[in-house]
């Protein structure tokens, strides 16, 4: 089979799992080609006999360039497709959310996985709890679904539909209230103002290409980032390696204490039932 895999990754993660998948995938002799979801050419989707799109979840959600990604898919009616994520304490409604546009768009989801993964965000601790994650059991669990997915399309396509995994929306937790209430415009009012000081800016770039909507650019003068295009991955800041992204994150770091304290219920809950291996006392994060 003829296997494309389209990710979005700022610290790796998601990229180390597509690796992992892809190896799996190629173990059985198939093709499997891997793109970066900016420089996909969505013309050439076509000509592949399986889809695979990874991402982190962000605001317990996919990302919204991930949202736009979808949307501007031409209809592929019945392609099969698998999804990935890796997330921190909670994946949300990211796997729901995309399955249901893959469908507007006549694509079937055929099988999903997802990863526990370090999280690194400004206004929270370093590390966070999941760190050491994805761990070596996790890479495993990645190639394996590689190594099994082609058979998996292959049965469908055969008549065992009843292989294709249905996908439910939660929405009566804090989490799914949370994730409704941080729209854009809501994220615009409370993420801090982040501003270039010119003296210390290198025009290095970094900032410009790990920006996933194209909302940076540093070759102007003075450079600039533009709010109005943001959405809120906030790793412009945490990746200029010289500091030359100012902000201040003291309100956001006000609001973050009580997150904690959910994350680690979730997380502790999911340790209960074998599904979370903690790599970090929890106490010496809160
Ligand atoms: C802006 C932002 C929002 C995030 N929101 C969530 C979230 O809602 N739930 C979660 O489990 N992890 C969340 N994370 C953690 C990431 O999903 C996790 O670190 C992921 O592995 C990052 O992928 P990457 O390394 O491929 O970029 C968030 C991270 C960022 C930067
Ligand atoms: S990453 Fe930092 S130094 Fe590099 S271009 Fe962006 S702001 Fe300037
Ligand atoms: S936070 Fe920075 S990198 Fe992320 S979308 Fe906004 S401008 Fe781009």
């Amino acid at each position: 089979m003829n296997v494309i895999i389209i990710y979005f990754s700022q610290t790796k993660n998601t990229e180390k799992i597509a690796y992992k998948i892809q190896n799996g995938i190629l173990e059985n002799g198939n093709h499997c080609r891997i793109e970066k979801i900016k420089d996909v050419d969505i013309e050439i989707l076509k000509n592949f006999d399986i889809i695979g799109l990874g991402t982190p979840t962000f605001f317990y959600r996919e990302p919204r360039n991930v949202e736009i990604f979808i949307k501007e898919l031409p209809i592929m009616k019945d392609k099969h497709c698998f999804l990935f994520c890796t997330h921190g304490s909670l994946i949300g409604n990211t796997f729901f959310r995309m399955s249901e546009a893959l469908k507007n768009k006549g694509l079937v989801v055929i099988g999903t996985f997802d990863t526990y993964a370090s999280s690194s965000i400004q206004f929270y601790p370093t590390p966070m709890h999941t760190e050491g994650h994805p761990d070596e059991i996790e890479f495993k669990q990645a190639y394996q679904f590689g190594k099994e997915i082609c058979g998996i399309s292959e049965r469908i396509r055969q008549g065992e539909l009843n292989l294709i995994p249905e996908f439910e929306i939660i929405s009566d937790t804090w989490w799914a209230r949370e994730s409704e209430r941080l729209t854009l415009e809501v994220l615009r009012k409370i993420s801090p103002e982040f501003k270039i000081n010119t003296d210390k800016c290198k025009r290095c770039l970094i900032c410009q290409e790990s920006c996933p909507v194209g909302a940076i650019d540093v070759e102007v003068e003075p450079p600039e980032i533009q709010k109005e295009g943001c959405i809120f991955c906030w790793a412009c800041e945490k990746l200029c390696p010289v500091g030359a992204i100012e902000t201040n994150w003291d309100l956001m770091k006000n609001g973050a204490a009580k997150n904690l304290l959910r994350y680690i219920e979730v997380l502790k809950n999911a340790e209960e039932k074998g599904k979370f291996r903690p790599y970090i006392d929890y106490k010496k994060i809160y």
